[in-house]
C-alpha cells in the first residue's frame, strides 16, 4: 500500500503528539514536549487545509479559526494562573458539544440527501445516459443511508449514538467542573461540597439503562428516527450535571483528568463519524492518557477509581464540616518566624494553593536562597494534588526558578518530617489536613497527607482561619507545635526575607 502525503502527515502528526505526552511526564522535558504537541497540532492542520477542495471551504475554515484564535488569544492572555482548571474544564466542554453537534450533522446527513433532486437530461442523451442519469439520482435521492450495507449503516449509527452521548456527558459535566473550581457561583451543584440526591446512583443506573434502550429503539427502525436521539441527548445532559454535582471538593482532581479521559473519546468519536484517521488517533491518546493519569491519582489519593467515575458512588457519609470547635491557635508575627528559621538547621516548605492565589513562589525561592546561604537545608515538599491543577506547584517552582533536586514528592519526603526543624505550610491547607487520617467520618478521610504536625515547629501562613477547598476544618491549626502567620503569603515571605 502507497501512502499519500496526507497520511504521511497524519502519521507525523500523531507521532509528535505521542512524544509531546512522553515529554509532559517529566520536568525536565516538558518545554519540549510542549514543542512536540504545537509542531504535530501545525502539521495537523496544514494536512487539513490541503484536503479542503472549495474556495467557499477554506474561507470558512479561515473565518472560522480566525474568530476562535483570536478569542483564544484574548483569554490565554488575560486568564491567570489560578483560573487554568477553569479554563481547562472550559475548553472541555467545548470538545463535548462540538461531539454532539458533530453526532447530529452525521445523523442529518444520513437522511438530508433524501430529498428527490431535480434531474437534467440532455435532448440528445441516449438510453444508456439516461438510465445512468436515473441510476445516480436514485441514489443520491434515497440519501446517503441507501448506499451503505446494512453493516456499514449499523456501525455509523454507533458511532453517532455513542459520540453523542459522550459528548453531551462530557459538556454538562465541564460546566459544573468549571462552575465547581471557579467556587464564585451560589447554584447549589456548583458548590465544592457534594450533592447527594437520595436515590442518586439508581438514577444514574436508570439513566444508563434507558440510554442503551434508546440506542436499540435508534438502531431497529429502517429509517432512523431523530427522537431516541434527541431524548438520549437530554438525558445524558441531566447524566453528565448529576454526575459531577456528586463528586466533592477534594476529588476534584480526579474529575478533571476524568473529564479530560471522556473529551478524548468524544473527539475519537466524532473522527469515527467524520472517517478522519489522525481525530480517532488523537482522542484515542488523549482519552487513554487522561484516564491513565484519573486512575494514578486516585491511588494517590487512596480513592477507589470506579467510585469516582460513578459520582461518588459509596462515599455517601461524609459531609463537610466547616464550624467545629478545635481550640486554641498560636500566632506569630513575621519577625517572630525569622527568628525560628535562624534557630532551625532543616526547613521544608510544603506550597499549597494560597500560594498561587498570592504568585508568592519568587518570594518563596528568595527566602530558601537566604536560608540556604545560612547553611541550612531547604527542601520542598509536595502533595499530588495541590493547588488546583496537576504538576501546579512544581510549575510554580520552576517559573521561580527552584531547583529540581530540592522538590520532593510526598511519598519521597513523608517519612522525613518528623527529623525537620520547621515546616513553613504557605497556602496549603486540605493536603496537610491529619483529619485525612484521624477522622474517618471526613470528606477527605483516606486521603493520604503530608504529615508535616511531626515537625518540630510547623507555622501555616494563610489570612484566616477559613478551610481550604474542601470545605474541612484542619486540626492542623490548633496542634502545640503549629503556629498561624495570619497575611497574604506573598507579603509576609517578603517580610520575613528582609528579617533574615
Ligand atoms: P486548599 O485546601 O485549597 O487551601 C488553600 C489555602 O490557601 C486556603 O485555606 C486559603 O486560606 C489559603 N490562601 C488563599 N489565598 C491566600 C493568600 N493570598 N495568601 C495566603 N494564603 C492564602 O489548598 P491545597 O492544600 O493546595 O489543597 C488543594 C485542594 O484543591 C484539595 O482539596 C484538592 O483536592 C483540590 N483540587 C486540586 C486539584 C488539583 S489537580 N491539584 C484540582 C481541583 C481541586 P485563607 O483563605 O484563610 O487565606
Amino acid at each position: 500500500m502507497v501512502l499519500g502525503p496526507i497520511h504521511m502527515a497524519y502519521i507525523l502528526a500523531a507521532l509528535l503528539f505521542i512524544l509531546a505526552l512522553a515529554g509532559l511526564s517529566k520536568q525536565e522535558t516538558a518545554k519540549l514536549g510542549c514543542l512536540s504537541g504545537m509542531v504535530g497540532m501545525t502539521i495537523a492542520l496544514l494536512a487539513t487545509f490541503a484536503q479542503v477542495d472549495t474556495a467557499t471551504g477554506f474561507i470558512l475554515i479561515i473565518i472560522a479559526m480566525a474568530i476562535g484564535a483570536g478569542i483564544g488569544i484574548y483569554v490565554a492572555r488575560k486568564v491567570a494562573m489560578t483560573q487554568m482548571p477553569e479554563m481547562i474544564a472550559c475548553l472541555h466542554s467545548f470538545v463535548g458539544l462540538a461531539a454532539v453537534l458533530v453526532g447530529y450533522n452525521s445523523f442529518l446527513e444520513l437522511g438530508g440527501s433524501a430529498a428527490p433532486e431535480t434531474i437534467t437530461i440532455p435532448v440528445n442523451a441516449t438510453a444508456d445516459e439516461i438510465a445512468a442519469l436515473l441510476e445516480a439520482a436514485g441514489a443520491a435521492a434515497a440519501g446517503a443511508a441507501s448506499t451503505m450495507s446494512v453493516g456499514e449503516l449499523n456501525t455509523h449509527l454507533v458511532e453517532i449514538f455513542l459520540g453523542v452521548f459522550i459528548g453531551a456527558v462530557t459538556f454538562t459535566g465541564s460546566i459544573v467542573a468549571y462552575g465547581k473550581l471557579n467556587g464564585t457561583y451560589k447554584l447549589r451543584i456548583f458548590k465544592s461540597a457534594p450533592l447527594m440526591i437520595p436515590g442518586g446512583h439508581w438514577l444514574n443506573l436508570g439513566a444508563l439503562v434507558v440510554s442503551l434502550f434508546l440506542m436499540i429503539w435508534f438502531m431497529a427502525s429502517d429509517t432512523p428516527s431523530v427522537a431516541p436521539l434527541v431524548i438520549m441527548t437530554l438525558i445524558a445532559f441531566v447524566f453528565g450535571v448529576h454526575l459531577v454535582a456528586a463528586i466533592g471538593g477534594a476529588d476534584m482532581p480526579v474529575v478533571i483528568s476524568m473529564l479530560n479521559s471522556y473529551s478524548g473519546w468524544a473527539a475519537a468519536a466524532s473522527g469515527f463519524m467524520l472517517s478522519n484517521d489522525l481525530l480517532i488517533v488523537t482522542g484515542a491518546l488523549v482519552g487513554s492518557s487522561g484516564a491513565i493519569l484519573s486512575y494514578i491519582m486516585c491511588r494517590a489519593m487512596n480513592r477507589s477509581f470506579i467510585s469516582v467515575i460513578a459520582g461518588g458512588f459509596g462515599n455517601e457519609g461524609a459531609a463537610a464540616s466547616t464550624d467545629e470547635e478545635m481550640g486554641e491557635y498560636r500566632e506569630l508575627k513575621c519577625p517572630e518566624v525569622a527568628e525560628l528559621l535562624k534557630n532551625s538547621s532543616s526547613v521544608i516548605i510544603a506550597p499549597g494553593y494560597g500560594m498561587a492565589v498570592a504568585q508568592a513562589q519568587n518570594a518563596v525561592a528568595q527566602l530558601t536562597e537566604k536560608l540556604q546561604a545560612r547553611g541550612i537545608q531547604v527542601r520542598f515538599a509536595i502533595h499530588p494534588v495541590a493547588g488546583r491543577l496537576p504538576g501546579h506547584m512544581n510549575v510554580l517552582l520552576a517559573e521561580a526558578k527552584v531547583p529540581y533536586d530540592i522538590v520532593f514528592e510526598m511519598d519521597e519526603i513523608n517519612d522525613d518530617f518528623e527529623n525537620t526543624d520547621t515546616v513553613l505550610v504557605i497556602g496549603a491547607n486540605d493536603t496537610v489536613n491529619p483529619a485525612a487520617l484521624e477522622n474517618p467520618n471526613s470528606p477527605i478521610a483516606g486521603m493520604p497527607v503530608l504529615e508535616v504536625w511531626k515537625a518540630r515547629n510547623v507555622v501555616v501562613f494563610k489570612r484566616s482561619m477559613n478551610t481550604g477547598y474542601a470545605g474541612v476544618q484542619n486540626p492542623l491549626f490548633f496542634k502545640e507545635n503549629t503556629a498561624m502567620c495570619f497575611g497574604d503569603a506573598k507579603k509576609s515571605v517578603e517580610e520575613i526575607v528582609a528579617n533574615l
